[in-house]
């Protein structure tokens, strides 16, 4: 803080914008264990609510299996809850929401009930090629979350995370060729009309996220550094 007095301590709230497979999950991770905040990801919560069987979670799982955006009013409520949780007062990362303007304009609306802001929303760009090579090649340590590509990021030992040294690796149900075309339509329709949205307000932050996963890293944590303080 160069010795300044800070004008806010409400948490940061930091939003990650971009396609399937831009890499927000992997970059909200870094940032996390770089900044101390709280990655929540939207599909983390879904896909947890589907494997739990809770009413929320049978209702999106057809919906996320067909690459379509689960209902407004399912993600607000569940986004809402977790914000609601102690750890979340260490400031949040917010990987895949909002993901439409109504998802914009609610959390604006809970965001002005505590009293915080946004950020920075930080917008990926990926163009569509590499997107689906991105997601045709993730896998996931289903220990830790930590995720992994075949081809660009593979751990040191094959087969072991080198997080938390797990052996059991799985893929998503939803990356595949079909779905993932549906995911590329949802997000061009609905979602990336919020990069005008951000900019509107002046938080948006765009970069380009074509390059290596560490120069990535690095404009990112410049971002956040600039922003949050
Ligand atoms: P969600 O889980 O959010 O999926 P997504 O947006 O499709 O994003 P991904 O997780 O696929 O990609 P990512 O950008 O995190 O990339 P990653 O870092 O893994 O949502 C799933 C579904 O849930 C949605 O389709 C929808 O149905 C529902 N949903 C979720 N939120 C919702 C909301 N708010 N409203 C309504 N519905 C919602 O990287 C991908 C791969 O690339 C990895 O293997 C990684 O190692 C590799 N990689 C990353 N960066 C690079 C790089 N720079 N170079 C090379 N490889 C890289």
């Amino acid at each position: 803080m160069d010795g300044a007095t800070p004008v806010t301590t409400a948490p940061a709230v930091l939003i990650l914008l971009g396609p399937p497979g831009a890499g927000k999950g992997t970059q909200a991770r870094m940032l996390e264990e770089k900044f101390g905040l709280v990655q929540l990801s939207t599909g983390d919560l879904l896909r947890a609510a589907v494997a739990a069987g809770t009413p929320a979670g049978k209702q999106a799982k057809a919906v996320m299996e067909a690459g379509q955006l689960v209902s407004d009013q399912i993600v607000i409520d569940i986004l809402r809850d977790r914000l609601a949780e102690p750890d979340c007062c260490r400031g949040v990362i917010l990987d895949g929401f909002p993901r439409t303007t109504v998802q914009a304009q609610a959390l604006d609306d809970l965001l002005s009930e505590t009293g915080q802001k946004i950020n920075a929303a930080i917008s990926l760009a990926v163009d569509d090629a590499a997107m689906v090579t991105r997601i045709a090649g993730r896998y996931t340590c289903a220990g830790c979350g930590e995720g992994y590509h075949d081809q660009f990021k593979q751990p040191a030992q094959e087969g072991t995370c080198d997080k938390c040294g797990g052996t059991e690796m799985s893929r998503r149900a939803d990356d595949n060729a079909e779905t993932v075309a549906s995911r590329l339509e949802a997000y061009h329709a609905q979602t990336a009309p919020l990069i005008a949205y951000y900019d509107a307000t002046g938080v948006l932050q765009a970069i380009d996220a074509m390059g290596a996963i560490d120069t990535i890293a690095a404009d990112m944590a410049a971002i956040v550094k600039r922003t949050i303080s």
